[in-house]
């Protein structure tokens, strides 16, 4: 099979340089005066689709097919491409005048110049999906660009599985698995086993028991943490905790014993929102762990250091707060590692120590994100999204003076990144280093590849099988991926 979705390197993004020669002594084309007689200035709070239909379509056609005044198509995977983002944006402001499109920079804003590059990007993917399908299988088996693969059920629906949510693995091998509304399970043999005593979770609309990770040195210290919506003392909403404990058999069933708790969020920040609660726990190895929480829907409390929102933590792993974490000053929270995050549910260490996450943007703008100490990812000051609304809504650049790190990657439009881990072991030799991001609304599976800090590869694996919750690569080298809608977990074997 063709490989689809592939990228070159990012190239620096490049200023569209424009030659503006006018004809005939300056005068506006035919095409361009009627242009600006139809932009009237109240289209400057219409929602983008019009936008796009009633100063675009006429030339590049309702779908971005091209046509009119002699534009090619926009529909083909090479201009689906962010490195063409800030062309398309700068071709849109400053025109094409040469080639007879106009500067749209003086009767729109960036937002909405920026909302018409997102808009082109929806149009594009609906059209590359039609034409390309999903990755398929011809006899069982995927044939990626680098290697080839099955998929095989490990938990079939109707076995226990409610919105599972994250999987790991005890060190005798055995999985673990949460359900969203409250259920850590461990798989014995062709059982699902419900861990009894674990702490009392709420699930409000995107919360609930959320990620499971057993520490690394397990065999012997016994560790698995576990991140949660704890309910509020009022009963009335939640907030990110985390704890760990010790999973002890007792006449053949599992029991949680000797709970510490690792991470507590200010009584303050408990709120009814059901939206983003981040949650994922990863290790360093070298005794401290990163864990994620998301905004909680209070977008501006990302950027304020004194509260747990929009946060990338670390702490050692007992909960402590390591010497060197970067905000040690009075009214910050020392824990906090990086910010500006909307909400991280996609988070790992690779096999060079660089901490990614994949974090969700509203519509369009999902980020894979290089982690670093003390750094601001810019949420909710600079967005690759529009408005769920279609409204516009931000730019993604920073402005002069904003220290804001931009992702390596943006989804556009949006997968609902969720997911996310690293290749290793010996099944799939041939991704060893390269990244996974699942998607919820995409219900996709990507790899990644990314050399020095760069993009330099991305394909689908796999698509439509599901909404991917998380992605992770087992003891065996195997991908396990836990779907929600079906609620199954799968996993992608090697097939030579
Ligand atoms: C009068 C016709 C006309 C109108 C109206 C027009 N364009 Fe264009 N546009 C062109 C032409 C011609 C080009 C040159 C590239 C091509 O061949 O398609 C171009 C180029 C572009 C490019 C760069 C594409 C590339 O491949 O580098 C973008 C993005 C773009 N237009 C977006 C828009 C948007 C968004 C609008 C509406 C706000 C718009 N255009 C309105 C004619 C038009």
């Amino acid at each position: 099979m063709k490989a689809r979705w592939l990228w070159l390197p990012a190239l620096p993004f490049t200023l569209a340089v424009c030659s503006f020669a006018p004809q005939g002594g300056g005068t506006a084309s035919g095409a361009q005066q009627a242009l600006r007689a139809s932009t009237p200035a109240s289209l400057q709070s219409v929602n983008i689709s019009r936008l796009y239909a009633e100063n675009c379509a006429h030339c590049h056609g309702d779908r971005g097919q091209g046509g009119g005044a002699g534009t090619r198509t926009l529909l083909t995977e090479e201009k689906f491409d962010q490195k063409l983002d800030r062309e398309f944006f700068d071709a849109i402001k400053d025109g094409r005048p040469e080639m007879g499109m106009e500067a749209f920079g003086g009767s729109l804003s960036d937002e909405q110049i920026w909302g018409l590059v997102v808009h082109i990007r929806e149009l594009q993917a609906r059209a590359l999906r039609e034409k390309n399908g999903s990755p398929r299988p011809v006899n069982g088996v995927y044939r990626s660009q680098r290697a080839a693969f099955r998929v095989e059920t490990v938990v079939g629906g109707g076995k226990g599985l409610r919105t599972p949510w994250a999987i790991d693995w005890l060190s005798d091998g055995r999985m673990l698995i949460t359900n969203r509304p409250g259920t850590l399970l461990v798989k014995d043999g062709d059982q699902l086993k419900e861990v009894q005593g674990i702490p009392r979770s709420v699930e409000i609309g995107q919360g609930g028991l959320m990620d499971v990770a057993v520490h690394p040195n397990h065999a012997k210290n016994g560790w698995v943490y576990l991140s949660y919506t704890e309910p509020a003392p009022s009963g009335n909403g939640g907030m990110t905790k985390v704890v760990r404990g010790k999973i002890e058999w007792q006449g053949g069933q599992p029991r949680w014993t000797s709970q510490q708790t690792i991470f507590q969020p200010d009584a303050a920040s408990y709120t009814r929102a059901g939206v983003h609660f981040g949650s994922r726990i990863v290790f360093d190895g070298k005794g401290r762990i990163y864990f994620s929480t998301g905004d909680r829907g209070q977008q501006d409390l990302a950027q304020d250091l004194s509260r747990p929102n929009g946060k990338i933590f670390r702490v050692n792993e007992d909960g402590t707060i390591p010497s060197d974490n970067p905000f040690r000053q009075a009214g910050q929270l020392a824990a906090v590692w990086s910010y500006g995050h909307r909400n991280t549910q996609g988070l790992v260490l690779d096999l060079e120590g660089n901490l990614w996450n994949t974090e969700h943007g509203p519509r369009g703008g999902d980020e894979l994100n290089l982690v670093q100490k003390g750094r601001n990812y810019g949420w909710p000051l600079v967005s690759f999204s529009i408005n769920y609304n279609d409204t516009p809504f931000r730019t993604p650049w920073p402005k002069e003076g904003q220290d804001i790190v931009m992702p390596v990657f943006r989804w556009l439009p949006s997968i609902g990144a969720c997911g996310l881990d690293v290749v290793r072991g010996p099944a799939f030799p041939e991704w060893r280093g390269d990244l996974l991001a699942g998607g919820l609304s995409g219900q996709n599976v990507d790899r990644i590849r990314v050399r020095g800090g760069q993009l330099i590869e991305r394909e689908e694996l796999i698509h439509g099988l599901g909404r991917v919750r998380d992605v992770v690569v087992g003891p065996d080298g195997m991908v396990y991926v836990a779907l929600n809608d079906p609620d199954t977990i799968i996993r992608l074997a090697p097939a030579r």
